[in-house]
């Protein structure tokens, strides 16, 4: 039985295969509409979402199959008092495969002990998002047509955003990809990404706080919102919030292909002015979701 926490326990050739099966999902929907028929999802979302476990949902119906589960903590027993590793005892008697949110970094980690079926990690904390670098991968695939040589830069939260963190585990393992860590000092990629992950592959990569300085470099801006719920003081939040806004004017001096992504829900980082760039791919990604999530699914329960 096989789950999915990190990014990094998929091999580069098993997120080839995911990406080439979203693309033939695209391409193809009704041949994947029965697939998982008599199989059921469970989300559980200790934590908000909207396109996580939406995408999720729908994607288990386009597959034929069925969901179940909770939106917010306070709607099951976890409210009362229940361990994760019960909740996760009990809900994986009733699905076949769970979709698990938690703000706790680790607890989808921990919920794979107990399980009879596989976890995907749906975002734990800030530490890991699998699925959205999925998403992200397909988004860029699609775009670019490649996922090596290319400059990315990450603005924002580079400290909390556990999307920038999981994306940058995945795009270390193929060539030539140049990193730009643009944030606050207070908002820097942690130090154990640094050494684990781009020193130790030798990635060619540098942390700056001016996004205008490096925008005519990048192929792919990956915006990402400050996220006020891990904050421990509202000051520094409030502080820090508005620390980039990607603004049409802002995009004068970008590369005419660059690809701007964002995982969403975005907050003041970009204007709106920005979504009818036709660099713009933030709802592209919305909809790569869904695809992708259905490659996973089929992938876990090992169907062909
Ligand atoms: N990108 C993402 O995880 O969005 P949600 O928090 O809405 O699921």
């Amino acid at each position: 039985m096989r789950s999915l926490i990190d990014i990094l326990e998929l091999t580069t050739q098993e997120i080839d295969e995911l990406i080439d099966k979203a693309n033939d999902i695209i391409a193809n929907p009704a041949k994947y509409s029965e697939k998982c028929r008599g199989k059921k999802l469970a989300t559980l979302f200790f934590e908000p979402s909207t396109r996580t476990r939406l995408s999720f949902e729908a994607a288990m119906y386009e597959l034929g199959g069925n969901v179940l589960g909770f939106s917010e903590a306070q709607s099951s027993s976890s409210a009362k008092g229940e361990s994760v590793a019960d909740t996760i005892r009990t809900v994986s008697c009733y699905a076949d495969i769970i979709a698990m949110r938690h703000p706790k970094e680790g607890a989808p980690l921990v919920a794979t002990m107990k399980s009879r079926v596989p976890i995907i990690n749906a975002g734990d904390g800030g530490h890991n998002h699998p699925t959205q670098t999925l998403t992200d991968l397909l988004t860029i695939k699609r775009k670019k047509g490649r996922l090596n040589n290319f400059t990315i830069g990450f603005c924002g939260d580079l400290k909390f955003g556990r999307t920038v963190h999981s994306l940058i585990g995945a795009l270390s393992r193929y060539e030539n990809i140049k990193i730009i860590l643009i944030s606050p000092d207070e908002l820097r990629v942690p130090e154990y990404i640094k050494e684990e992950v781009l020193d130790k592959k030798n990635i060619e990569y540098r942390e700056v706080s001016s996004l205008d300085e490096v925008m005519p470099e990048l192929d792919i801006l990956y915006m990402t919102r400050v996220q006020k719920e891990r904050f421990f003081n509202e000051a520094d939040y409030l502080r820090l919030k508005d620390s980039y806004i990607l603004t049409p004017e802002k995009l004068f001096s970008a590369k005419a292909d660059l690809s701007i992504l964002h995982p969403l829900p975005r907050v003041n980082e970009i204007s709106v002015a920005v979504d009818d760039d036709p660099r713009a791919c933030y709802f592209d990604q919305v909809l790569n979701g869904k695809y992708v999530r259905m490659a996973l699914i089929m992938k876990l329960l090992g169907v062909r």
